[in-house]
């Protein structure tokens, strides 16, 4: 449903507000890297430092989060030549436009978002501003780089659809065809990878418990006791994916198998049927390792030279204020503000 004046364009973002997760990788990073490589889309993605903030973090950890982050990105393929990489806070649009966004979308939609519920928990009245002004800083992010598509895990699908809301009343309200109608980009087998100690939540790289996941910066032995200790059912792997209906960690434990090899769920069945815990975790255990190795390496690598990712950052920034300033500027005139020139 994008208008043809829309040329395609790719943003996404990740939230420094600890190392990134496997959950990470394969909901998200592993698909940002495919879409770059896929020479259609300019693509631009960003550390989210002004969303980390909605709850609290240690300034020191912040930083350096961020540049794990960074660093995790490139490990992973992303190109800062080829795509833009930046931190948020560098680029004063998002934070404008949030504003302007926070005076279209309307209380009730926001007070439905399950991630607001789930994050203030029962103690709304303490949770920040910000918690609950999240997704219209979200839907700035997007929409400052007229985005057309963004790539995420099955968990943002809701705020992607309030980005919908808010760009179609903003249009609508100011009778303009100004913003995009983005497309969500959520598929492959690993949309949502769920926590290894509990088959119902989601892998968070803010679970209290280290061992609910995988992190990008585990070591071999560490992935490999993670997943032996990994909650299952006692009973073997059946024949077919359909089976693993009511049992959800075993359904996890395949999903990241499956996302890991690129196989499809049905072909990983077909050769794991049977087969006990004992046997398939440690080959899972091995199969990740071997995957994440390289990544962790050359991450680990990056981070040895801060003042090179905190510079490639910065001229991210400049890219991204580039294509942004000029949409927000042409953003306040269309609602009446006047401008110097
Ligand atoms: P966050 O870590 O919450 O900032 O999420 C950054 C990106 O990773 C978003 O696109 C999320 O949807 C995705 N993501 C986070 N956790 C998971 C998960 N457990 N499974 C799949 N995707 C995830
Ligand atoms: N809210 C997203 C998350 O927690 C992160 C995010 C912020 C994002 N802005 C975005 C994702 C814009 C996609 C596009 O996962």
């Amino acid at each position: 449903m994008t208008g043809p004046a829309f040329t395609p364009r790719v943003f996404s973002g990740i939230q420094p507000s600890g190392g990134l997760t496997l959950g990470n990788y394969l909901g998200a990073l592993k698909r940002f890297v495919e879409m770059q490589n896929d020479a259609s889309h300019e693509c631009v993605f960003c550390l989210v430092d002004l969303h980390a903030i909605t709850v609290w973090q240690d300034p020191k950890a912040l930083a350096q989060q961020t540049r794990e982050a960074a660093a995790g990105f490139m490990a992973a393929g992303i190109d800062p030549a080829q795509s833009i990489l930046f931190n948020q806070s560098q680029v004063a649009a998002h934070a404008e436009l949030a504003w302007l966004f926070n005076c279209v979308a309307r209380m009730g939609w926001m007070g439905r978002m399950t991630q607001w519920k789930d994050k203030s928990g029962k103690n709304t009245e303490n949770a920040s501003l910000g918690l609950f002004a999240y997704p219209a800083l979200m839907a700035a992010d997007i929409l400052a780089y007229h985005a057309t598509h963004v790539p995420v895990g099955e968990d943002q699908k809701q705020h992607l659809e309030l980005t919908r809301d808010i760009a179609t009343k903003f249009n609508h309200d100011f009778g303009v065809d100004f913003f995009p109608i983005t497309e969500p980009v959520i598929d492959g087998p690993a949309t949502r990878v769920m926590s290894l100690r509990d088959g119902t939540k989601k892998m968070s790289k803010s679970d209290p418990s280290d061992m609910s996941r995988i992190n990008l910066s585990d070591d071999a032995d560490t992935i490999a006791q993670k997943f032996r200790k990994a909650r299952t059912d006692p009973e073997p792997l059946p024949e077919t994916y359909g089976d693993l209906k009511d049992r959800p960690e075993a359904r996890n434990l395949i999903d990241i198998y499956a996302a890991l090899t690129g196989k499809s769920t049905d072909t990983v069945m077909s050769d794991v049927a049977g087969q006990g815990w004992g046997q398939f975790k440690p080959h899972l255990a091995e199969v990740a390792a071997e995957t994440m190795a390289p990544i962790t390496d050359e991450m680990n690598r990056l981070l040895g030279d801060p003042g090179e990712i905190d510079r490639i950052l910065g001229e991210g920034s400049a890219k991204a204020r580039e294509i942004s300033e000029p949409i927000v500027a042409r953003t306040r005139d269309i609602m009446g503000m006047i401008s110097s020139g």
